[in-house]
């Protein structure tokens, strides 16, 4: 694994836009695999900036979210669709056809993830995948206890992750406890892999995900397997790891 070192989330999230600028830069229809939450949003904020500025063309580029929240419709502020088009793609020349986010509000969720997981292989499978670190441990929604095997599936969420991001919600009881995700096997068939990870909150996750041992426990660990990935943290984050 290649840890790139960054002073803080400023800078972390310029450290990740270089290498997905590289990345666009040397493949224009490159497969991304994108994630939401608070990690990413410097990144993508860089993104635009670069995109502004004529340095990234994103007309070729095809994407697929890893997660969304079940019933949620996209018009919900709260929704990975919504927070997609938000910070991302809604300010880039991204062609939305090209953009895929699973569809929290299909009548048949199982065959709505199936269906999700054929799209990825249809475009000929991921290219780079951006991951976040969830407190526990989590890659997408793949809570932990989750079989590394799975490919794009329904999950319950755990009272940890729905405490976590009931931050972004109303009311607690406004948060969804379903959703459907990308499976660690989808995210490990990924050719490269960037995590990036911030804040002393994380620091014990990211010591036990990244040199503890391989468990479905902490299904960040198992990301220690895959050939090519980066992780790029802050200090904070990786502070109690000896480096
Ligand atoms: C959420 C998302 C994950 C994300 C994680 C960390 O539950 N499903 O994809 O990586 O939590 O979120 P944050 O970056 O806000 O800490």
């Amino acid at each position: 694994m290649n840890i790139i070192k960054a002073t803080d989330y400023n800078d972390m999230s310029r450290k990740a836009a270089n290498i997905i600028s590289a990345q666009v830069i040397l493949k224009p229809n490159s497969v991304l695999g994108l994630a939401t939450g608070s990690s990413p949003l410097g990144l993508y904020s860089e993104l635009v900036k670069r995109y502004k500025q004529g340095d990234l063309d994103f007309s070729q580029v095809k994407s697929v979210n890893l997660d969304e929240y079940m019933g949620l419709t996209h018009d919900n502020p709260q929704s990975y669709y919504y927070f997609m088009n938000e910070n991302l793609f809604g300010h880039i020349n991204i062609v939305p056809e090209n953009t895929h986010v699973p569809d929290g509000t299909a009548a048949n969720a199982e065959q709505a993830c199936a269906e999700y997981e054929k799209v990825i292989q249809s475009l000929g499978g991921i290219d780079l995948q951006l991951l976040g670190l969830g407190n526990n441990g989590h890659i997408g929604f793949n809570e932990p206890g989750t079989a590394f095997e799975q490919h794009t599936h329904c999950v319950e969420l755990t009272e940890s992750t729905i405490q976590a991001n009931s931050r972004f919600f109303e009311k607690l009881e406004d948060v969804p406890t379903k959703a459907c995700t990308m499976g660690i096997k989808s995210i490990m068939m990924a050719k490269k892999i960037l995590i990036i990870v911030n804040g002393k909150g994380k620091a014990d996750i990211v010591h036990k995900a990244f040199f503890g041992p391989v468990t479905p426990q902490v299904p960040a660990s198992i990301l220690q397997m895959h050939p090519d990935v980066t992780l790029v943290a802050d200090e904070e984050a990786l502070s109690l790891c000896n480096l």
